[in-house]
């Protein structure tokens, strides 16, 4: 686990970019691993840019979002799959069938069993994900793999912690429904990808930035496991890393 402190959010969007400009000009038909929430807006902005000036083209990335709610259309503007087309793939020439997020067509087992193991098969058969960005939870979870999830654990549906539905509140109006299912990237599959890329910004993410990088490898802070990764960057800006020893 490599950590890279920088001073502001805006110097973590930069070189998170820098990164995964990097793979998509390295290879010929890059696979990028994508994160919802508020961290990664900023990095969203950055490539759009990029893609404007004519520096970066999408036309030949394939994307996998790590996770999706469940109980909410993809129309919906909380949606994942809305929030990407809004922040990245409707803003760059990137082919939307090469876009994935995961999906619960239903919550009868063999169904929901057959959706998230296509997931997981449809991330192998593109040749794996050559840069995976990620953001962490105040709880410590990474896609919605919430505190005590399974290290190897595999693309499947997560009941969201007290804590995340608190935490995500934010985004839902006074009285709309919140789901409190998603269907989420299992840790093992996380964990297949070539390079790992987390980003998190701010005081509140400070104490499970401390966890994952000082405390000991729990299930109780699933973003610990990265230390067992190669090849995972955490990029941290000085809030996020004011805890750390
Ligand atoms: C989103 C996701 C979550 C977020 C995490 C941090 O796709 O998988 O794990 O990365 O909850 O969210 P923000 O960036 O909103 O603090």
């Amino acid at each position: 686990m490599q950590v890279i402190i920088l001073p502001t959010p805006k110097d973590v969007a930069l070189y998170a970019a820098n990164r995964v400009e990097d793979v998509m000009k390295r290879n010929s038909h890059p696979v990028l691993g994508l994160s919802t929430g508020s961290t990664p807006i900023a990095l969203y902005n950055e490539l759009v840019s990029r893609h404007k000036a004519g520096w970066l083209s999408f036309k030949h990335t394939t994307t996998f979002n790590l996770d999706e709610y469940i109980g909410i259309t993809e129309s919906h503007k909380q949606s994942y799959r809305f929030f990407m087309n809004k922040h990245l793939f409707h803003l760059v020439d990137i082919d939307e069938a090469n876009t994935h997020l995961p999906l619960a067509a239903s919550l009868e087992p063999d169904i929901l069993h057959q959706d998230a193991s296509s997931y997981d098969l449809s991330i192998s058969s593109s040749g794996g994900i050559d840069l995976q960005i990620l953001g962490i939870g105040e709880n410590g979870h990474i896609g919605f793999n919430e505190p005590t999830s399974s290290f190897s654990s595999r693309t499947r549906i997560k009941t969201l912690s007290k804590s995340t539905i608190a935490a995500n509140k934010r985004f839902f109006k006074e009285g709309e429904f919140q789901p409190h299912l998603a269907i989420t990237m299992g840790i093992g599959t996380i964990l297949e990808s070539k390079v790992i890329l987390l980003m998190a910004t701010g005081k509140a993410k400070a104490s499970a930035v401390k966890e994952m990088i000082e405390g000991p490898l729990s299930s109780m802070c699933p973003a610990s496991v990265l230390q067992q990764h190669e090849k995972a960057i955490i990029v941290l800006d000085e809030e996020a890393a004011s805890s750390l020893a």
